[in-house]
């Protein structure tokens, strides 16, 4: 896998979009507000994930990332603002009932369920379904991309590694078959070999099935890289949206993400004084 990443990386970025933009999009998030009590979090955001693609949004830490993942799979429900998934509003729906219409969430975190097995938690995965030969099959199809999966299967998830419950968690959400899958900072805590391995794994998903993905990071290299489009998130709001291949141009982005992207002290000081997307 890190032989080829390179590679691969170079192949996807330079492929078109997948879906025509005349196509419907399979996400469209309008105008959104979501608050955390009296704290507006999210302050009239809207993007859209074209159906087959992958739609990343990059923000600094408490920029709202997450704020807008929880929104779009009804853990949170905004306040205004719609969300429409394959054509129909899901605002006002529960996380369950999102589930079951083909939209798949990987928090922030991964949050597997440290106590049980590999294999129970895949299950946990595939709990809304009870077709025994496709489930036997897509467990199959996931130890194909996660190989270190399956020599796991009977272990506590609790003894995997930050990796392997990062594989563990995008997995679990495999088992749905969602056709979107949000995905929250998989890159969190992980090594830069882990972090392309599993950035590959998220591409060959895309490319192989056609499912559609949303993807929100702090590491905007890696995520500049895998994604077609991109959104860039300042406290609440989109700042810059683009294809991927021109925000990677943008001397802003270079600057303030993928230059000064260890947010060190002097990055985030640079980012203060001087903003010109605004
Ligand atoms: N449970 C919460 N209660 C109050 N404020 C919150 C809560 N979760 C997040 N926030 C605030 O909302 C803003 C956006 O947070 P979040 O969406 O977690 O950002 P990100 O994922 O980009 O780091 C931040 O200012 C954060 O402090
Ligand atoms: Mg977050």
């Amino acid at each position: 896998m890190t032989m080829t990443a390179e590679s691969e990386m170079k192949s996807v970025a330079d492929a078109p979009v997948a879906a025509a933009p005349s196509a419907e999009p399979i996400l469209k998030v309008s105008n959104i507000e979501s608050y955390y009590g009296p704290i507006m979090a999210i302050r009239g955001v809207s993007l859209e994930v074209p159906r087959g693609s992958i739609v990343t949004v990059l923000g600094a830490n408490g920029a709202g990332k997450t704020t807008i993942l929880k929104t779009i799979s009804g853990v949170l429900d905004p306040l205004k603002g719609t969300v429409e998934f394959e054509g129909k509003q899901i605002q006002r729906l529960d996380p369950d009932r999102i589930v079951r219409l083909g939209l798949g969430h990987v928090p922030e975190g991964r949050e597997v369920f440290p106590f049980l097995t590999v294999r129970e938690n895949l299950m946990m995965g595939a709990y809304i379904r009870s077709d025994r030969a496709g489930i036997a099959e897509d467990l199959e199809r996931i130890y194909g991309y996660f190989p270190r999966l399956k020599e796991r299967l009977d272990q506590p998830a609790g003894h995997l590694s930050g990796g392997e419950q990062q594989m563990l968690a995008i997995s679990r959400a495999l088992m749905n078959r969602p056709r979107l899958l949000l995905l929250d900072e998989p890159s969190l805590g992980l090594s830069p070999i882990l972090v392309k391995e599993i950035f590959g794994i998220i591409r060959r998903v895309n490319a192989e099935e056609g499912v559609s993905m949303l993807l929100v990071e702090q590491n905007a290299r890696m995520a500049l890289e895998t994604a077609h489009h991109g959104y860039v998130l300042e406290v609440g709001r989109i700042v810059m949206a683009d294809t991927c291949e021109r925000l990677r141009e943008s001397k802003d982005i270079q600057e303030f993400y993928l230059g000064a992207r260890d947010h060190g002290e002097r990055g985030e000081r640079r980012w203060k004084r001087k903003k010109t997307w605004r």
